[in-house]
């Protein structure tokens, strides 16, 4: 490992990007070095051009305040020239996110993402790094087919799954057959807050574009497994999801239903829960959650407002569980969108890649 890695987010302006920000500029091995966007940011500095869209609780950081915003699409050498890798969220059509992120990693610029685009991409690992870390292993493959030696593309899941599929994992091992599960996903999954988003004040919306599609597709990904230069999806298990927009500001919640092929009991749950620890934990990476899954006794909990911040908004937690009618058991998790289910998740995954030597 290097003493320090420089860094550029693409798409520095949007929810995500600011989220970025508040997570790197004291990080202990990042430094930004480089922030883009649209052509309508670039050429402004930072603080001009995310204007009244800041929407983090902190300032902007001094550091980045009048850092000037470059073209995302315009300028990629000169961003790739300034960096040793990038993370990148952005808002545009699903084959320019594609072209973008694959001309980055041409340019030999390691792209971390949280865009949906390449997340299908057979040799695109997809990762949440307590799961599924031996993902990473298929860079080599996809780095020989995009011809490069250190550019790369990995991406992260959708938000609406990080509090499902966490709590999930570590009961696969009695076959989870069957899971039937209900977001409540918070406004800033759409970029937006209450100010920009009035309509959502006392009301929801029982529509989110493509994302129960994402909710039962992507987990299955990263159940798969490498063969042949690919990850082949999992079978099983079978999910069916509705996912609903709530007045929230932030945090995703989930009820879930899950059937397996061998039961546990209530008490072996709870231990898979208390004992799941994966590469993060054991590398302790600075991201790293100490305890991934926080599981609550009290029926009132989990609550968005109460615990989307646990350990600074890196953990899952889960309550309520208990048996079901119609499945096996039934229960309610929560995760923070912005922070574990994107820009936070992005994180830690660019720390285990780094920590297993793909960004050097
Ligand atoms: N919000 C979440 O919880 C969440 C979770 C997971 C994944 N994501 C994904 O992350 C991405 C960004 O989401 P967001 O919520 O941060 O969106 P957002 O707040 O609308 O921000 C969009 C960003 O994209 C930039 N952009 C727009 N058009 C561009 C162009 N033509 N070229 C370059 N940059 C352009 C914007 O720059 P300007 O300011 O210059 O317009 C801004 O920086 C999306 O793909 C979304 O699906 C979001």
């Amino acid at each position: 490992m290097k003493q320090e890695y420089k860094v550029g987010i693409i798409g520095a302006t949007g929810m995500v990007g600011q989220r970025f920000i508040t997570l790197l500029y004291n990080h202990p091995w990042y430094k930004i070095t480089a922030l883009a966007a649209s052509p309508r940011s670039a050429g402004k500095t930072y603080a001009d051009a995310v204007g009244a869209k800041w929407a983090m609780d902190e300032d902007i950081p001094e550091c980045v305040r009048d850092m000037i915003v470059m073209d995302a699409s315009g300028d990629i050498e000169k961003i790739a020239a300034a960096v040793d890798f990038v993370f990148c969220a952005v808002d545009m059509k699903k084959d320019e996110i594609k072209a973008l992120e694959e001309a980055y990693a041409k340019a030999e610029c390691p792209v971390i993402s949280n865009n949906s685009a390449h997340r299908h991409t057979p040799d695109v690992p997809m990762i949440i790094p307590e799961i599924n870390d031996a993902h990473a292993d298929i860079i080599p493959a996809q780095r020989k087919r995009l011809g490069t030696k250190r550019g790369f593309i990995a991406v992260k899941s959708n938000c609406s799954l990080q509090s499902y599929v966490p709590a999930l994992h570590p009961l696969m091992k009695y076959g989870v057959t069957k899971v039937l599960a209900t977001t409540y996903q918070a406004i800033s999954g759409a970029g937006k807050t209450f100010e920009t988003w009035p309509e959502m004040v006392d009301n929801i919306i029982p529509f989110i574009g493509g994302e129960e599609e994402k909710s039962e597709i992507e987990p299955l990904k990263i159940w798969g497994h490498i063969d042949g230069g690919r990850i082949v999806e999992a079978t099983e298990p079978s999910i069916t999801t509705q996912c609903i927009r709530v007045p929230v500001s932030n945090g995703h919640t989930a009820a879930v239903f899950v059937s397996f092929e061998k039961k546990p009991s209530v008490d072996d749950i709870k231990k898979a829960w208390a004992e799941f620890a994966g590469e993060p934990q054991r590398l302790e990476l600075p991201h790293a959650p100490k305890q991934f899954i926080h599981y609550f006794e009290d029926d009132n909990r989990p609550q968005a407002k109460l615990d989307r911040m646990l350990e600074g908004g890196m953990a899952v937690s889960v309550g309520r569980l208990r048996p079901d009618t119609q499945y096996d058991y039934k229960f309610v998790c929560l995760s923070h969108n912005t922070l574990r289910g994107a820009a936070g998740g992005a994180v830690l995954m660019a720390e285990l890649l780094t920590a297993k030597g793909y960004l050097d």
